[in-house]
């Protein structure tokens, strides 16, 4: 997997720079083509001879080279590489990538880079745990830079917590799942829907649910990270996508996401419908705002909303695959196999209410996959981007969609 991949190699000034030799060692042997870029304090625990000599490169490190005045260029490292990777990444320099902070060559070689970036980052639990370095990582998130998150362990100031750098041969084998994974849906079509629907009462008021379209989100950015052109249908949500490839379709109503999926769905291979559709609408919009009348009831008269999942299951061809959702709250796996068969979708992933952390809103989900050849498969509570490689990992696996 790692063969031919060109891999820019970020060093920052923490005592785990060390374990960068180690992991360049690795990645050759696997036969990559390594390019260091040390930051100045990552030149004070271990030394360029030590990484040029394993990388067979002059390693990178400042502007200009002093004795000639050749001139190295961030912007080629960024149109060279096939990924960058920042290990160990120092709250320092997290905090300068996330604020576009170009004071060395890793920096703005960062902020030139055309390919993905992982970044382990490495430093005492408190540095980690503080809320500058937690905001920092999230906003390398939100760029679509990978974290490759530190250990619970023994540190370098000899107390114990998270903040330990993962070790070198688990890189390695997160960058291969990486490569593995990145070319395996190319010139899959894949419809996604996400977010609730907004279901209009009158020209201030709207009938909806607690729905964040988290769960939709990451699917888009999964698939997409795999090869997959993705056509993400969202209700109105709070969230940005990153990856190029995600094509976004804003809608408001059920109406609306309904007549969008149903115009993209003849060209899809696979639709995911992971939206909270309100299942019911207003008869009738007021075009002005209804007003209080006192002590009286207000009575609303709701209409069915078009079900999208089953009008996608009932016009799918041989080849398109449908997966749905299921959002439970007691007998849950009847309900969801109810919901397969009805729908006819070839895969239903449920997720309870009654479990803890699962379900709207919050960063992670606890789900169960069920298919339509009588396949249950429980998973246990992960972010919502892991699981959103579960459900991909498992359509594959199970020969689903490729
Ligand atoms: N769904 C849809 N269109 C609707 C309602 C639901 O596409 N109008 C999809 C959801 O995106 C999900 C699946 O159908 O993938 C199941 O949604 P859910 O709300 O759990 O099921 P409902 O059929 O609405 O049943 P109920 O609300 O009664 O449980």
């Amino acid at each position: 997997m790692l063969t031919g991949k060109k891999i820019v190699l970020g060093i920052t000034g923490s005592i785990a720079a060390y374990k960068a030799a180690y992991l360049c060692r690795a990645l050759i042997k696997k036969g990559a083509e390594v390019q260091v870029v040390i930051t100045p304090a990552g030149k004070e625990f271990i030394t360029p001879v030590t990484l040029s000599a394993l990388t067979q490169k002059p390693v990178v490190s400042e502007f200009f080279t002093a004795n000639d005045g050749s001139w190295h260029s961030h912007v080629d490292l960024g149109l060279w590489a096939d990924l960058m990777l920042i290990v160990p990444a120092t709250a320092s320099t997290i905090g300068k990538m996330a604020n576009g902070i170009a004071d060395n060559m890793l920096v703005t070689t960062y902020l030139s880079m055309k390919a993905p970036v992982f970044v382990a980052p490495a430093m005492d639990l408190d540095m980690y745990a503080h809320p500058s370095t937690q905001q920092n990582l999230e906003k390398l998130k939100s760029f679509g830079n990978q974290i490759i998150e530190p250990t619970v362990g023994p540190l370098a100031s000899n107390l114990e917590g998270k903040g330990r750098m993962e070790e070198p041969d688990r890189i390695v084998e997160v960058l291969e799942a990486f490569f593995e994974k990145k070319g395996e849906l190319i010139s899959k079509k894949i419809l996604i829907t996400a977010g609730p629907t907004y279901e209009k009462i009158d020209p201030v008021r709207y009938i909806s649910n607690y729905s964040s379209g988290k769960m939709g989100f990451a699917l888009a950015e999964e698939c997409a990270s795999r090869g997959a052109d993705v056509f993400l249908i969202s209700g109105p949500v709070q969230l940005q996508t990153v990856h190029p490839h995600i094509q976004r379709i804003n809608v408001e109503s059920a109406e609306e996401m309904y007549r969008a999926a149903l115009d993209y769905f003849p060209k899809m291979d696979l639709a995911i419908l992971c939206a909270a559709v309100a299942d019911y609408k207003p008869v009738h919009c007021a075009e002005r705002k209804i007003k209080r009348e006192a002590g009286e009831n207000l009575t609303l008269e709701l209409v069915p909303n078009p079900d999208i999942a089953a009008a996608l299951g009932n016009n799918k061809t041989d080849r398109q695959r449908v997966v749905g959702f299921a959002l439970e709250t007691d007998d849950e796996i009847a309900h969801a196999s109810e919901k397969l068969q009805k729908k006819k979708l070839d895969f239903i992933v449920l997720n309870s209410l009654r479990e803890p952390g699962a379900g709207f809103q919050g960063d992670t989900n606890k789900i169960t996959i069920i298919n339509s050849k009588g396949m249950i498969k429980n998973f246990p509570l992960k972010s919502k981007k892991a699981v959103a490689a579960d459900i991909m990992d498992t359509l594959r696996n199970e020969g689903y969609a490729y």
